[in-house]
Formats: C-alpha cells, structure tokens, sequence
C-alpha cells in the first residue's frame, strides 16, 4: 500500500490555496451560525428561504402523518421503495409542465451523471455550454458519446460546430445550464430552442438554479422565456429555491421508460425517503404562491449588482447568483475573511473551480432576508477601501 501520492496530492491542493475543510455550522433560518460567530448567511441555495418558513413546516407537520410515512424507502424506487407520492410528485409536475411525463431522482448529481450516458451513445455527440456544471462534465465524461463544448452563451460558435459535426452523428443534445452557477447569467433558451430545430437535435436543460426562483409560477427560465413546450428535457433539483432533496426530469414518455430501464443512478440507489418526497410535493403545489418572494430575489440582486459596480467591481450575470470578482485566490479570500468579520457569510470560488485570475465572491441571495439586512450589506460594501 502507497499513502504518499495522497499525502502529496493534499500538499499540492494546500499550496495552492485550495483545501477545503467541513466546517461545524447551525442554521437559524437566514442566519448562520460558525465558529460561534453569528452571520447573514449568503451562502445557501435556499433562494425563496422555504426551509426554514415556520409557517410552512407547520402547515406540512398538520397535514401530514409524518410518522407514518417513515424516514427511508429503504429500497430503490425499482424494487419495493417506489411509495406513492412518487406518482403524486411527478403526476403534479407533468401537470405543471404540461409535458408528457415527470421523473423523479435522489438528485441533480444523480439526474446528470444519469440521463445523458444513457440517452447518448457512441452514435452520438454531447455538444455543451462551456460552463455546465460538473455533474453535467461527469455525466457526460460516462457517456460512450462525441463531446464538444461551445464557448459560454456563444451562440454562434454552437452553430458553427453543429455545421461542421452534425451529419457526422446520429442523435446530437445540445446541453445547458439555465442560470449558471459560478456567474449567475442566463442562458437565452429561445435562441437554443431555435438552433436545436434547424439542426434536429436534443436540447437538455439544467434548471438547478432557476426552479422556484424564476417564472411566474416558478417553473424556471424555461417558464419566463416561453419555451417549456420545445425543451425535450427539462431538469430541476429540488435542493434548492425548493427547500428539498431530489431532482426531476420532465420529457417524453418514451425517455423516461428509457431512463427506468437503463439508468443506473436511478437502479441503483435507494429510494428518497418518503416524508421527503411529500414535503417536495407540499411545496411544489404551492410554488406559483411564491411571486413576491421572486420579485423581490431579483429587485435585491439587481440592487447589489448596482452597489457592486459603483464601487468598481466587476460582476457578472442577472440572477440571484451575484459573483464579485477579486482576481486572485488570495484577493477573494482575504475578502470572504472581511466579510465575515463584519457578520456577511459569502464565501470565495476560486480557480480551479473559475478562470485563473477570476476568484470572487459568490453571492446567492435569498428573499427572506430583510431589505434592511440587505442595506447594511450595500453599506458595508460602499464602506470598502480603495486597493
Ligand atoms: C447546475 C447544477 N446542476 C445540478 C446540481 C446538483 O444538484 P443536487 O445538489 O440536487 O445534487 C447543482 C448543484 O449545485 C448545480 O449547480
């Protein structure tokens, strides 16, 4: 046995300021409690603040026999762990989507590293955003298929590929995020929805970060920019603005007898637990309710790209996710470590993770947060010294 090329790796990773620790942490809704400092949490996904709504819980606990349903499917969903909110869940969100049919899975992990390897062959090519997120990469570094990746939202550099690659593959998905991860900017789906017409191609969406918190009725970006009709899959997580566990996949239901069939993160895993799966279904009915909480996540948002930019940093993107560029790893640590020393837990992404040089601080707000919470964070920021 050899531990020293893990000693080593770990050397490496820590030389380069990127070791990561689990830090000991206590919620108490917005706020967050670490290393016994008391602080506005910025760093969470709950973008509606759901999670921790008293109200909701209540509501949820009163309604439902949670004690009957039990804590584990203690079974995969294709042996004895397929309980009936299942069906109920994805009933409601192929009646929601007004698509053909809804599948549910542990998670987006599980939904990425599991659709694409299965749907696309070695026939086939994988053609994606340059940005999707790394469950998207593993998904698509275990699929037999041809992959490319377009530059981010470069539109017509997709194009040129598909002119050049088309022909050569049977079945072609093209694959995005809708609101990206680490800038926070939409993907414009219209557009996409167009191109993968003209080159008779699969489109894949990943909503992870637009469900509950965009459209309407919260079903996403695809909701706000009309095209749920044209996206062949649509994926959300409910880990997120939906305060849950798990993810979804809306299609054709030809796909998801497919994905029953053949996918192994799905197979192979347990099932959800059940009160789980009723307290998504608790808040997915409830979702279109939630229209004030996504307008004022964007009137906030909007407001701290503006503090941000008058004060000179540069930022990116139009979505709660509000990116504050620092440069280097360093720079946006000593800023993490400044903002949390003033109460704000906003916590650095660094490179690998972005660019070389692009380190920032990656705001992810969340409309449960008081305006005046908001205003002390603006003041802080307008506050900061010049470099
Ligand atoms: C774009 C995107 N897709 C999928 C996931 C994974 O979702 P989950 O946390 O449900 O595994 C994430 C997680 O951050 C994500 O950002």
């Amino acid at each position: 046995m050899n531990k020293e090329r893990y000693i080593k790796k770990l050397e490496i990773i820590q030389n380069a300021g990127n070791y990561r620790i689990l830090r000991d942490i206590e919620h108490n809704g917005f706020l967050i409690h670490v290393d016994g400092k008391e602080m506005l949490n910025l760093s969470s996904n709950d973008y509606l603040g759901l999670s921790t709504n008293p109200s909701l819980i209540e509501e949820f606990r009163s309604e439902t026999d949670v004690m009957a349903l039990g804590y584990s499917a203690a079974s995969s969903r294709l042996l004895s762990g397929n309980h009936k909110y299942y069906k109920l869940l994805e009933d409601d969100l192929t009646e929601l989507y007004d698509k053909e049919s809804a599948l549910v899975f542990n998670s987006g992990y599980h939904a990425n590293i599991g659709i694409l390897p299965v749907l696309a062959s070695k026939s086939d090519l994988i053609i994606a955003d340059k940005l999707v997120h790394a469950s998207i990469i593993d998904g698509m570094r275990l699929s037999q298929a041809q992959m490319l990746r377009f530059k981010h939202l470069d539109y017509e550099h997709l194009r040129d590929l598909l002119v050049l690659h088309r022909d050569t593959y049977e079945n072609v998905f093209i694959v995005t995020e809708s609101v990206f991860s680490m800038d926070g900017d939409v993907a414009d789906l219209q557009q996409l929805c167009e191109i993968k017409k003209e080159f008779d191609a699969f489109l894949y969406v990943d909503e992870a970060h637009a469900v509950g918190a965009r459209g309407t009725n919260g079903l996403g970006c695809c909701e706000e920019q009309a095209c749920v009709e044209d996206i062949d899959f649509i994926v959300g997580t409910f880990g997120k603005a939906y305060a849950s566990l798990g993810a979804f996949v809306v299609c054709e239901d030809i796909f998801r007898e497919y994905l029953i069939n053949t996918q192994r993160s799905l197979i192979f895993t347990t099932a959800l637990p059940p009160v789980n799966v009723a307290w998504t279904r608790f808040l997915l009915k409830r979702m279109p309710n939630f229209y004030d909480l996504r307008i004022k996540l964007a009137q906030v948002s909007s407001d701290l790209r503006e503090v941000l930019t008058a004060k000179g940093f540069e930022t990116r993107g139009n979505s709660h996710i509000v990116p504050m560029l620092c440069g280097s790893n360093e720079s946006s640590v000593e800023m993490s470590d400044l903002l949390q020393d003033n109460g704000f837990f906003a916590l650095p992404i660094r490179y690998p993770t972005v660019p070389k040089n692009e380190a920032r601080i990656r705001f992810s707000l969340n409309a449960s947060i008081a305006m005046e919470d908001y205003q002390c964070l603006f003041d802080f920021i307008e506050c900061l010294e010049e470099e």
